[in-house]
Order: structure tokens, then sequence, then C-alpha cells
């Protein structure tokens, strides 16, 4: 399959694709070691692609939709021994990395993915991908706290954005709450700092949806590859 000069070195993760553009017209790519300064050339998978005079890696794109467990942490490597969303992956010889995090204690939807460009586009935060969690919390939600999440809250002294917020459940004598809350930003414990800022701590947590992809017919630890027309969507996102 033939693909654009620009998209194939921003998949291999070298850089984004508007970057990639300006390498192409700098004249710092060779294609079969000819310099190449024309934006759209087509190369395919056979070509050899030179940034730099350093060769790019290119593979076959994949993408999957992996249902995260609790206690597995989403870095490729961990210093302390645990359990990484790679050792799930061990049979694919092409580098997998995680869209994103999700915390060790957070269970659900990750994308895996080793499409560079894909991966930039997803967590763009002008591209507002929305991601709807769930929480069991520490306490009753209320209405007021209800309105701040919905509001914004206060986070690193930044409002975060607006989120939709539903209740799913109460439980009025353990004194919890499971809540639904859908975001797109994706700071660091977004969604536990989220509730603290309404006093409520997160006992747990789950992605449960990532724009249109849901994590049905999985059970955790397991994943699928995503179909052509899913990664579409999800590029014109
Ligand atoms: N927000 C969190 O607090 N943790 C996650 O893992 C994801 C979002």
């Amino acid at each position: 399959m033939s693909e654009r000069l620009q998209r194939a070195i921003a998949q291999a993760g070298v850089t984004s694709r508007r970057k990639a553009e300006e390498l192409i017209t700098a004249g710092r790519v060779t294609v079969n070691n000819e310099v190449v300064t024309k934006l759209g050339t087509k190369v395919d998978s056979h070509d050899h692609i030179e940034v730099d005079q350093v060769p790019i890696q290119r593979e076959s794109i994949h993408t999957y939709l992996f249902y995260k467990p609790r206690q597995v942490i989403s870095s490729v490597k961990d210093n302390k021994g645990r359990k990484t969303v790679l050792d799930f992956f061990t049979d694919f010889s092409y580098r997998l990395y995680p869209v994103g995090r999700l915390d060790y204690d957070t269970s659900g939807l990750l994308l895996m993915t080793n499409d560079g460009e894909l991966a930039n586009h997803l967590m763009h935060p002008k591209n507002k991908i929305p991601k709807v969690y769930v929480a069991k919390i520490k306490g009753n939600l209320k209405a007021p706290e209800i309105k701040k999440l919905v509001h914004g809250v206060m986070i690193d002294h930044k409002l975060s954005a607006p989120a939709h917020v539903k209740i799913l459940s109460n439980d009025y004598e353990k004194k919890t709450s499971i809540v639904q809350l859908t975001i797109h930003e994706g700071h660091y414990h977004q969604v536990k700092r989220m509730f603290e800022a309404v006093g409520h701590y997160v006992e747990k947590l789950s992605r449960e949806k990532y724009a249109f992809l849901t994590l049905e017919s999985l059970n955790s630890g397991e994943f699928r590859e995503l179909s052509h027309e899913e990664v579409y969507k999800l590029r014109s996102l």
C-alpha cells in the first residue's frame, strides 16, 4: 500500500506530519538515497526512507483496544518490576505503546498502537477526545458538587474543562456513590483530582469509553485489533 511520504515519516513516530513536511521541503529526507523535496510523494513499504541520514523504522501499523486490568503499569518498562501493559503483547514483533496513561490502580480501555501519527492526533488537547470514566467514590455526591464538576474545578491552579456528570447509583448506608464522569482532558490523576477538589476520595476507577470505542465483549486483560473503519473514524475526530 502506498502512502504519502510525510505520513510515513509521522507514522514512524519521528515527528508530526506538519514537521515532517518541513523536513521534506528543507531537503533533509531521502527516499532510496535520493533527496525528495516534493510534498505528497508516494512511498510504499519497500522504499528506504532516511531523515538526516538516519533510516526511519517502518513496520506494519496496528492499533489494539486493550482492557487494562488493575495492578498493571501503563508504560513499556517499569523499574520496580511491576507488570506492564506490554506483558500482554509479548507475541508481537512491532513496538506497541499506550496512547496516554491509566494509573496503576485504574482499569479499563487503553489503546495500544505503533501508529505514531494516530497517537499524536488522539493525545493532542485540541482534538478533545471524550473519555468516559466510572468512579466509586467515598461519600455521596451532592448537587452543588455536581454543579462544580460540570463547570470545572481548580487543578494545579487551572480550571478543568467542563465535565459531564451522571450518578449511576448511591449507597446511603455505605456512604459511597458510583459516578460516571465524561471529560476530554487527560492530566495526571485528572479524575481522582477532580473528585478530590469537591471533597471525595476515589476508591475505584475504570475507563469505560474512549471516543466511540467501548470495552464490549472483552474481559479484563484481553484486547482486540481495531478495524480499518474504526481507525479511520478515530483519525477524523
Ligand atoms: N484520571 C485518573 O485519575 N486516573 C486515571 O488513570 C485516568 C484518569
